[in-house]
C-alpha cells in the first residue's frame, strides 16, 4: 500500500488503473480510523478493484473556534488499519496541496444545508461539498463511501452529485457503533471517562424515540420532545437540535409516514456529538 501526498504524483497512478479497466473506489476521511472508517474501506475492497482512502483534515469545513488545531491526528496509525482492511493506496495531502492560497472557488449548496448541523455550522457544507468535490476530480472513482453515521453529509453529497451530474456512485454505509451503543467518532477521544458515560444518552434517546415510532406513534413533535426530555436527564448534556425529518430532502416531517430520519447533536461537556436513526 502506498502512501501518496501530492495531486501530481497521484494522477499517473489512476491513469494506469483506468488503462486496465480497473474499477476504483474512494472513501473520503479525515483520518484518526477506526472500525467505522475501517467498514467503508472493507465494503469498497469487496466492490471494487482498487481503493483510495483520502486521509485530509479539510480547513474549509471548520468554523472559527471549532476543532481543527485539535482534530486528532495518527498517520501510521491509519496507514496500518487502511493496509489491513485491504485499501491500495492512502492520498494525504498538506492543506497547501489541495488549496492555493488564493484559491476562491466554492461548492455550495441551499436548503439541505441550512437546517440540523448547518445551523450551527453556517460554513461546514459549503467546506465538505469544495473538498468532496475536488477530492472526485482527483480520484475519478467510479463509486465513493460514505457513513450513515453522518445523515446530513450523506444527503448532501448525493443531492451535490445529482445536481453537479458526477458520474460517481455514491454508497450509504450504517452506522458502526461501540459495543455500549455509543457511535463511533474521531472525536469521542476528547470525551472524559465521565463524559464517555455521559455520551450514551444519544443512543439510547433515540432508541426510545425509534421504539415510540415503531408502537405507533405518527406524531413527530411528540417523539421528538419524548427524545429531548429523554437527553436533559443528563448532567453533562445540553442539547443542540433533536429534529425528524425525510432521509433525502432532510426537510421536517409532522406525521412519520415511510422513511423517517430522526438526528440529534448533543454538547457533552465541550464535545459536540452527533448520532440518528432511521
Ligand atoms: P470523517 O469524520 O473522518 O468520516 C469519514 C467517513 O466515515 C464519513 O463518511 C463518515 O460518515 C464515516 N463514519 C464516521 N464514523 C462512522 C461510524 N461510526 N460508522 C460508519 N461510518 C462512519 O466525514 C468526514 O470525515 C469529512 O466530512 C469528509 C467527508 C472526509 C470530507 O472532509
Amino acid at each position: 500500500m502506498q502512501i501518496i501526498k501530492s495531486i501530481e504524483e497521484l494522477r499517473p497512478i489512476i491513469r494506469g488503473w483506468r488503462r486496465e479497466g480497473l474499477r476504483v473506489g474512494l472513501v473520503p476521511t479525515m483520518g484518526y480510523l477506526h472500525d467505522g472508517h475501517k467498514s467503508l474501506i472493507v465494503k469498497a475492497v469487496s466492490e471494487n478493484d482498487r481503493v483510495v482512502v483520502s486521509d485530509f483534515v479539510n480547513p474549509t469545513q471548520f468554523g472559527v473556534g471549532e476543532d481543527l488545531a485539535s482534530y486528532p491526528r495518527d498517520i501510521e496509525r491509519d496507514a496500518a488499519i487502511c493496509e489491513e482492511a485491504g485499501a491500495d493506496l492512502i492520498f494525504h495531502p498538506e492543506p497547501e496541496e489541495m488549496y492555493f492560497a488564493d484559491n476562491c472557488t466554492f461548492v455550495d449548496m441551499d436548503k439541505l444545508t441550512k437546517g440540523l448541523c448547518g445551523k450551527t455550522r453556517p460554513t461546514h457544507f459549503r467546506g465538505v461539498c469544495t473538498v468532496v468535490s475536488k477530492l472526485f476530480h482527483i480520484v475519478t472513482p467510479d463509486k465513493a463511501y460514505f457513513g450513515q453515521k453522518d445523515a446530513q453529509q450523506l444527503a448532501v453529497i448525493r443531492r451535490m452529485v445529482r445536481d453537479l451530474n458526477f458520474d460517481i456512485e455514491i454508497v450509504g454505509c450504517p452506522i458502526v457503533r461501540e459495543a455500549d451503543g455509543l457511535a463511533m467518532s474521531s472525536r469521542n477521544t476528547y470525551l472524559s471517562k465521565e463524559e464517555r458515560i455521559a455520551a450514551l444518552i444519544l443512543h439510547k434517546s433515540l432508541m426510545l424515540g425509534k421504539g415510540m415510532a415503531e408502537q405507533g406513534e405518527r406524531d413527530a413533535a411528540k417523539i421528538k420532545a419524548a427524545i429531548t426530555c429523554n437527553i436533559e436527564t443528563e448532567p453533562l448534556a445540553r442539547v443542540d437540535y433533536v429534529e425528524i425529518v425525510n432521509p433525502d430532502t432532510l426537510e421536517e416531517l409532522e406525521k412519520i409516514e415511510g422513511e423517517a430520519l430522526m438526528a440529534t447533536a448533543v454538547y457533552i461537556g465541550k464535545t459536540r456529538l452527533i448520532d440518528n436513526v432511521i
